[in-house]
């Protein structure tokens, strides 16, 4: 809960990456370059994915070694496709962490929303989450260790107006990722959400309108936002704390009081909002971590 809150956010440095393998998408522009170029300062190797191959390029010229930079075109929005890239990267390396950050967000009324619009947002947001995570989560479930970090967002904590999809895409993740946590703690494998408030990076410019073209314009909120170098300075760092805490057992003191899991990043009065929204999840992601041996007898029993 006092990770969830921020509690001593501003301090930490970003730690050793050397000898681990990291995929972070959407790595093109914003946060994912950030992760990209500090993951890579910091000594690991990284595979960094977007639509966009000669942004990717560019973002491999200004990491401090690029030699250990690998470029790959993904496209979060087409799935099946996903299923197979993933399969041919578990192949090719051994990845310690995947870092799904790629996603669109939103600025429009829900009245003018088009159908394809909501679909292609579910897919990048959310559907490529599950893919990614089910697919390259395969070499580390095999492994027997491993890492998924999940950029939420403030919005998938509760809801944001003009954010209709978004919102829900994000939502989405979150409770996938409380679920997948429950079970994949069995099998050596941690994950992380992030939940950022408004950070300055292209996201209102890229922001889909109800008929799936862009917003194309930094709006105020992101433009005050939190700097990329702080946030990505926070998710590695707490996303390492995390880490050493899923060593030991699980608790409900630590579920209430020190979870790393979870990590709010916005000013204090968004963050109190937060753990409100949140008591209850606290409570039941506890739970689903204890109910989930019983769910899996029930279901062999049933089979
Ligand atoms: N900035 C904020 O205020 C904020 C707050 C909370 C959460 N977030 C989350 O942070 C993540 C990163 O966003 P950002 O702020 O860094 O925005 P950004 O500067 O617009 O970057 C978005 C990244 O996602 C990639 N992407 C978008 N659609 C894609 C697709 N169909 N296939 C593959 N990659 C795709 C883009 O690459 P290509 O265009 O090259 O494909 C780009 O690299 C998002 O998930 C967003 O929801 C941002």
């Amino acid at each position: 809960m006092l990770a969830y809150a921020g509690y001593k956010q501003k301090s930490g440095e970003i730690p050793d990456f050397k000898g681990r393998v990291v995929l972070v998408t959407g790595a093109s522009s914003g946060i994912g370059k950030q992760l990209a170029k500090d993951l890579n300062k910091n000594g690991a190797e990284v595979i960094i994915t977007a639509r966009r191959v000669e942004q990717l390029e560019e973002v491999k010229k200004e990491c401090q070694f690029p030699e250990k930079i690998h470029v790959v075109q993904m496209d979060l929005a087409n799935i099946e496709e996903l299923t197979q890239i993933a399969k041919d990267l578990n192949n090719k390396f051994k990845i310690d962490m995947l870092i799904n950050n790629g996603g669109i967000s939103m600025r429009d009324e829900f009245k003018n929303l088009s159908l394809k619009m909501a679909k292609q947002m579910m897919n990048v947001n959310y559907l490529s989450v599950c893919a990614l995570s089910r697919y390259i989560g395969e070499g580390m479930v095999a492994r027997k260790s491993g890492h998924i970090i999940n950029n939420v967002s403030m919005a998938g904590l509760f809801p944001v107006p003009l954010r209709t999809i978004y919102s829900a895409s994000k939502y989405a993740v979150k409770l996938f990722s409380n679920s997948a946590r429950a079970e994949l703690r069995d099998s050596g494998i941690v994950v992380t959400d992030v939940f950022p408030g408004y950070v300055q990076t292209n996201i209102s410019a890229n922001a889909l309108v109800g008929d799936g073209s862009a917003f194309g314009k930094i709006d105020d909120n992101i433009s005050k936002g939190m700097k990329v170098e702080e946030l990505s300075r926070r998710i590695l760092h707490y996303s390492r704390k995390n880490e050493e805490q899923n060593k030991g057992k699980p608790s409900l003191f630590k579920f209430l009081f020190v979870d790393y899991s979870r990590l709010v990043v916005d000013k204090f009065y968004v963050k109190l909002a937060a753990i409100l929204s949140c008591l209850d999840d606290d409570i039941y992601k506890f739970i689903s971590q204890i109910k989930y041996k019983s769910q899996i007898k029930v279901m062999r029993k049933a089979q």
